[in-house]
Order: C-alpha cells, then sequence, then structure tokens
C-alpha cells in the first residue's frame, strides 16, 4: 500500500513502518503514519468515491493496513451529517450541523480508531491487546477483537457507566475496573504490558487509531461537497479525533483536494476536567495534568492527554479555541438536542452545544458561519448520567 514511515509527531524522527510498535524510541511521543500521498491520489481521487463502500475503508489509500484480508470491521464510519435545522433555529445558526457518531457499531466514533488498529495488530502479529479505557474505546475494542479472533485485556475506572462494562464482557474481553482515573488504568497496563505479552493501543500510544479516526476529516469534507465548515465543536479527551481531522485536512490538501483554509477547531471539555482548556488560556503547548477530574462526561475525564501539543497546536494554528462547560449544562444540552433534532447525544456530544451557545454570545462565533457539532457517541450507553432526569 501507500505507507512509507512512521513519523515522531513532536522531534520528527523516522521510524519503520511495518512493525509493532508504540510511541518514538528518542522522545517518547506520539508517531503518525506518512503516506506517499502523489501514489495515493493516483486511483483515489473524488471521483472514485462515487459507489465505494459506505464505511470508513472507502479511503483505502490513505488508511495503513498492507492487505484486505487482515482488514476487521463492523461497517465503522460514513455516518449521516445531519442539518439541525430546529436546533439551530434556536441557537440563530442557520447552517448548523452534527455529525452523528452514536451511529457507529457500538454506538460511539472510538469505533473508527478502534477498526485500524485491531486490523493492524492482527497484520503485524500481535495477539493480546490492552487499553486503559473511559468506556467507549473498549466497547470498540472489545468488538473488533472478538471479530478479529484476538485476546483483549480493558482497563477501566470502576465507576465507568454500566452499559460500557457490560457490552466488553458480553464480547469476551476480559476486564478489569479500577479505583481511580483512566491514567491509573494506563499506568497499570504500561506496568504489565511487557511480562503479558500485551501490545497496549491506548490513544496515541500506537500510530493506528489516530488513522481510523482521520476518516471523520475526509468524511466531513466529502459530505459537504469538499467545502471544510468554517468552525468545528469537538468534546476533547486524549484528542484523537481532532488531532486525526486535523491531519486529514493536511493529507487532503497535499493530494489536492482543498485549499489552505481550515476550519477553526474548537475543543470542549468539561468544568470538572479541563487541562486543555487551561493550557490554551495559559498559552502553554503541553498541559498540566488536571487534579481531581470529575465529570459526568466519562469520556472526557482524561486529567493528562499525551498528544496535548497536538490539539494545542491544531487549535492555534486553525484561529481556533478551548471551551469549558459544566455538567449541568452539557447534561440540559442532551435533552434540548435530543428534542429538537431526535438524537440522542452522549454527554460528551451534547456539551458541544452549551459551547456553541457562549461562542456565539463572544462572537467568536457568527450566526452566518457553518458550524459542525461532533456528537462522538450514543446517550443510551450513559444511563446513570440521566437517572432522576424523567420528570
Ligand atoms: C463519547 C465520547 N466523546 C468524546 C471522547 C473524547 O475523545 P478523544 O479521546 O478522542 O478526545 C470520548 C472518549 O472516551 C468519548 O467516549
Ligand atoms: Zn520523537
Amino acid at each position: 500500500m501507500n505507507v512509507t514511515h512512521l513519523e515522531c509527531a513532536l522531534c520528527g524522527l523516522k521510524h519503520e513502518a511495518h512493525r509493532l510498535l508504540n510511541l518514538c524510541r528518542e522522545c517518547g511521543k506520539p508517531l503518525l503514519v506518512r503516506y506517499d500521498l502523489d501514489r495515493a491520489k493516483q486511483s483515489l481521487t473524488k471521483e472514485s468515491l462515487i459507489g465505494r463502500r459506505p464505511d470508513l475503508w472507502r479511503y483505502r489509500e490513505v488508511l495503513p493496513v498492507e492487505d484486505d484480508a487482515n482488514i476487521v470491521t463492523l461497517g465503522e464510519g460514513w455516518t449521516p451529517l445531519l442539518h439541525a435545522d430546529r436546533l439551530g433555529k434556536a441557537v440563530g445558526v442557520a447552517e448548523l450541523y452534527i455529525k452523528d457518531e452514536g451511529q457507529n457499531p457500538t454506538q460511539s466514533f472510538k469505533a473508527r480508531g478502534m477498526a485500524t488498529a485491531v486490523s493492524m495488530a492482527k497484520e503485524l502479529g500481535a495477539e493480546k491487546l490492552a487499553v486503559p479505557s473511559a468506556g467507549n474505546a473498549a466497547g470498540a475494542l472489545a468488538a473488533d477483537a472478538a471479530r478479529a479472533g484476538l485476546e483483549c485485556f480493558i482497563f477501566m475506572p470502576r465507576d465507568t457507566p454500566l452499559a460500557n462494562v457490560v457490552e466488553c464482557e458480553q464480547t469476551g474481553a476480559h476486564v478489569t475496573l479500577m479505583d481511580g482515573l483512566i491514567t491509573d488504568c494506563g499506568a497499570e497496563v504500561a506496568r504489565r504490558k511487557e511480562a503479558e505479552g500485551w501490545f497496549d493501543v491506548s490513544t496515541l500510544k500506537e500510530p493506528y487509531r489516530v488513522e481510523g479516526k482521520k476518516t471523520l476529516g475526509y468524511e466531513l469534507a466529502e459530505q459537504l461537497n469538499w467545502e471544510l465548515p468554517d468552525v468545528i465543536i469537538y468534546p476533547t479527551g486524549g484528542g484523537t479525533g481532532l488531532i486525526g481531522m486535523w491531519k486529514a485536512f493536511d493529507e487532503m490538501q497535499q493530494m489536492g483536494w482543498i485549499g489552505s483554509k481550515r476550519p477553526r477547531m474548537v475543543t470542549v471539555q468539561a468544568t470538572g476536567c479541563a487541562p486543555i482548556v487551561r493550557a490554551f488560556q495559559e498559552g502553554k503547548r503541553f498541559a498540566d495534568e488536571f487534579p481531581n477530574a470529575a465529570t459526568t462526561a466519562s469520556g472526557l475525564r482524561v486529567p493528562k492527554a499525551i498528544g496535548d501539543f497536538l490539539i494545542l497546536d491544531a487549535l492555534k494554528e486553525s484561529g481556533g479555541t478551548a471551551v469549558a462547560v459544566t455538567d449541568d449544562e452539557l447534561i440540559e444540552a442532551t435533552k434540548e438536542i435530543g428534542a429538537s433534532e431526535g438524537i440522542f447525544c452522549a454527554p460528551e456530544g451534547a456539551a458541544c452545544l452549551p459551547a456553541l451557545r457562549k461562542l456565539l454570545s463572544t462572537a467568536d462565533v457568527k450566526t452566518t458561519e457553518r458550524v459542525v457539532l461532533f456528537n462522538t457517541g450514543s446517550g443510551v450507553k450513559y444511563m446513570e448520567s440521566f437517572a432522576g432526569g424523567s420528570s
């Protein structure tokens, strides 16, 4: 296929492709996949996409798997980009869209990253996969690992939504619940992986999840007829989706599909765990660990992200920003989006709405602009967050 090498996202050091690698051997930061895009674009053209399979593998030439036989799929990707007409009227933005990632297999956008990560793990001969997760990544990994015939070991905080725990158990994963946060789960995987023979598929600690996530960027462009929106609002934990989209835009520009104009990228976090918002406000490139992280939006409870500098670079380069919203605001927004658009959002996705309202009130977003909110998952996994909200 078209992969040329892996490249460290911080120091630029080249690493050989087609090896089971985690982080940069020099500086310990994430590795990104690089392609021969001149070659890719010979068969991957805008026109060629017409009639291709309705999942993320439609962008085959810019995905890392060498042999089609190693593709592990449950149909991830190609989710609808819905025009949110009624919600748009309520906030005063006519061109408001929601990318509904709750319609993926295992009901979240984590399915994209795990589809490519598990396919590559299979191709490169890994047998046991391990992950720390806030919940949705675990469900996606468990499903794909089952389909690939690989064993997987999942570490989640004890207070992860029950649906995430049950789905992992029912799809054959080994599940360990831990007191503490996702960072504690990550430390446990790191501590045991060598002795246990696990390949660590933590967010951005292997190069391929971001490749699946980047298809969000390709899809968005294709669904908007190759004209990117003015603003993208994205609920950010580890940041793979945002980093992936940013990478996709660069690749598309290199293939001559789009120009240099970029959407303003906006990170949304919960006030109870907002390390990126704080670092952005302080003008830092690396974010300090957020103390006592707490939010009902479990996917946003990531106190420290290894890809922090990639998120912060994208926000800055795009002229975007970072916004925090309270748990009350994001839970209320779930019902507002549900009642006006019929989309039962994950609380993380719902957080985009109060963030948009804040940006409109400060004139950081204009009502005439085209805005895309990312609903990253489905509300059905979060019964605990909504319990008592039936009045
Ligand atoms: C529904 C949902 N939205 C957003 C996020 C944050 O995603 P990322 O880590 O790619 O920033 C997560 C992560 O668990 C999630 O499950
Ligand atoms: Zn490096």
